[in-house]
């Protein structure tokens, strides 16, 4: 294969000596007399010095010249897939090299390398087809408009009280001013280092970074959920990765994944749902055989993406795997069980049927794992697409009086129908969103939109105007009662500060424009000033249905920092260009990621 610039010196070449052949009619009989008298030395002088001319000439051409020379498109493609590949061997490089230190004193500073921007960087003057992964870094201005300053403060006020009670914790206790440990991986901060980029809290940052510089070490022998640490921890620290372009997220990130891969080691390929990063051992949990559903199929964004990242396939490989073996078993028109044996990859017999808690993520991550390659692994949009067929043929209900749509569980040998939907399930308006906007089929627009008003109606109807954890629907007409379409058991009627369905509102304003949704999220976000403020930050409540007695409960989730006030700032994005979801795809943790070409 010759280089684009070869090409076009000797198309340059020829055209010369066409011309020099033209300009000698007439005079060209006493030319090639005078030619024949000089010695052959004199000739190769004459020859060497019509050559350095030509030579000349071309190097002082401006280069777009030059490259409009050759239309090879394909010798350009090649040139640009060697230089990427050498980039991604340096990348593995510093990874592997960061891991001995880290094996060498664990819990040390580490002296890592300043941030190496030609990992993610294009050069401009590179020609073709744009490399894997595509440009990435990106830069914030924070806030633009009130709602979004309002959503920072939110934010601000909360990570205050992390800050003061609970730094270097897992999770802030508001109320009693004390912390929660979960994992003991400063979790709060790593999950929430994304958001605090894209809201241009540059102090903040810096302040996250130092800390995951110098303190985040897996070497605690404990055991944590592979899924959760999945998500939130190495999804943090990729998206971080990504958007800001530090390789010390990176190298943390391959340092966890390296930890966490002996839970694949199983018969089936199916992970344990435990894991203990410090001793590199997996098992199942402790109330049983098997792993949830959504859980081991959750993971593939991110260890794929780790894979990319760092070029060591082995990350992609074990949870691709996963994906495909589920792919082959036998499902119910498209629906799968909840749990699933990790030693003989088998489902459950009989277990529930839901897209609710242990369900939900398995349909989001067919979708979201097809546009993260590109849309190349077909079986991935066909699981999806059989997965909201079976949806729309055996779950989806409407009430008895407003006809509101919800999303109901099929529960035991019989699958009967459950009348309840989880409020995780609300996640899914969203996700069928960003499915149509990528090619997929519009009639899913109006399950969407149906689904998002249900959810909405889950939030309007409590006097907090906040949604509980899980709502029961009548689709029975009875004769003579003052029936309510819906209803909440005691047990159920705590928020969490949860985000699925003002992530659901980000993905229907990103699509639509409609300012509805932003309406809609002003309002929530009104109610979590109003009934989930406290001193020290955001609390979970444990009751939604009276305004006297929501019964604090004293815990602040990391999804309300990484995921409730990002999509909420996001919703507030007028512009709706702050991510860009044709470049950009969010896991399940509300962490963004960048789609590769395959
Ligand atoms: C905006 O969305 C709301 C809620 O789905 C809907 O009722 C309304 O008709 C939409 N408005 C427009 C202009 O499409
Ligand atoms: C929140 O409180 C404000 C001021 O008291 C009130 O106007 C608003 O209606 C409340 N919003 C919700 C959703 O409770």
């Amino acid at each position: 294969m010759f280089s684009p610039r070869d090409s076009g010196k000797s198309d340059y070449i020829s055209l010369n000596i066409h011309e020099s052949g033209s300009f000698a009619r007439g005079t060209s009989r006493s030319l090639w007399r005078q030619w024949n008298q000089l010695s052959r030395f004199q000739r190769n002088i004459l020859y060497f010095a019509i050559i350095t001319v030509l030579l000349v000439i071309f190097y002082l051409l401006p280069s777009e010249t030059k490259a409009s020379t050759s239309n090879n498109e394909v010798d350009y493609s090649n040139v640009e897939v060697v230089q990427e590949t050498a980039k991604y061997e340096k990348a593995v490089d510093e990874v592997v090299v960061d891991n001995e230190e880290q094996a060498a004193g664990p819990g040390e500073v580490i002296e890592e390398p300043e941030f190496q921007p030609e990992i993610n960087q294009v050069d401009d003057d590179q020609i073709g087809e744009p490399p894997q992964p595509k440009p990435n870094i990106l830069k914030f201005n924070g806030p633009q408009n009130y709602k979004q300053e309002a959503v920072v403060a939110a934010f601000k006020h909360s990570w205050n009280g992390y800050k003061k009670y609970a730094w270097g914790h897992d999770n802030v206790k508001p109320i009693s001013k004390r912390y929660h440990e979960w994992f003991g991986l400063g979790l709060t901060i790593v999950d929430s280092l994304d958001t605090i980029y894209i809201m241009g809290l540059y102090d903040e940052y810096s302040r996250a970074r130092k800390w995951v510089e110098e303190n985040l070490v897996f070497t605690m022998n404990r055991d944590v959920n592979l899924f959760e640490v999945t998500i939130r921890v190495l999804g943090g620290l990729l998206s971080a990765y990504h958007l800001s372009g530090d390789i010390l997220f990176l190298n943390k990130a391959a340092d966890l994944g390296d930890r966490m891969m002996p839970a694949f080691s199983t018969r089936s390929g199916v992970p344990h749902s435990d894991v203990n990063l410090g001793t590199r051992s997996a098992h199942s949990p402790k109330w049983g055989p098997d792993s949830s559903t959504s859980e081991v199929t959750s993971i593939q964004l991110e260890f794929r993406d780790l894979s990319r990242s760092t070029g060591q396939l082995k990350f992609e490989t074990a949870a691709a795997r996963v994906s495909e073996h589920v792919h082959k078993l036998e499902k119910y028109d498209g629906l799968v069980p909840i749990f699933i044996n990790a030693n003989t990859g088998q489902f459950r017999e009989y277990a529930t049927i839901t897209l609710g808690a242990r369900g939900d993520s398995y349909y989001e991550y067919l979708l979201k794992q097809w546009l993260q390659t590109g849309k190349t692994i077909d079986y991935l949009r066909d699981d999806y697409l059989y997965g909201i067929a079976g949806t729309q043929k055996h779950l989806v209900k409407h009430t008895a009086i407003n006809k509101y749509l919800f999303i109901a569980e099929l529960v035991g040998a019989n699958k009967e129908i459950k009348p309840k939907m989880d409020h995780l399930t609300c996640y899914l308006g969203g996700t069928l969103a960003l499915g149509v906007h990528h090619g997929l089929p519009s009639e899913h627009n109006i399950l969407a939109e149906e689904l998002v008003k249900t959810c909405y109606h889950t939030y309007a109807i409590q006097p907090t105007f906040l949604a509980p954890e899980i709502t029961y629907f009548n689709i029975q007409k009875m004769e003579g009662e003052n029936q309510m379409d819906m209803y909440v058991k005691t047990n159920d009627a705590h928020n969490l500060l949860r985000p699925e369905f003002v992530e659901s509102l980000f993905y229907m304003w990103y699509f639509t424009g409609n300012k509805t949704y932003q309406d809609w999220g002003w309002q929530i976000f009104q109610a979590f000033e109003n009934y989930t403020k406290v001193e020290s930050g955001y609390t979970s409540i444990g009751n939604v249905r009276n305004i006297q007695h929501t019964r604090q409960q004293d815990m602040t989730e990391s999804f309300w920092f990484a995921e409730t006030l990002k999509y909420l700032y996001l919703l507030f994005d007028d512009t709706r260009q702050l991510i860009d979801l044709d470049r950009w795809v969010f896991n399940s943790e509300g962490h963004p990621l960048p789609l590769y070409e395959s």
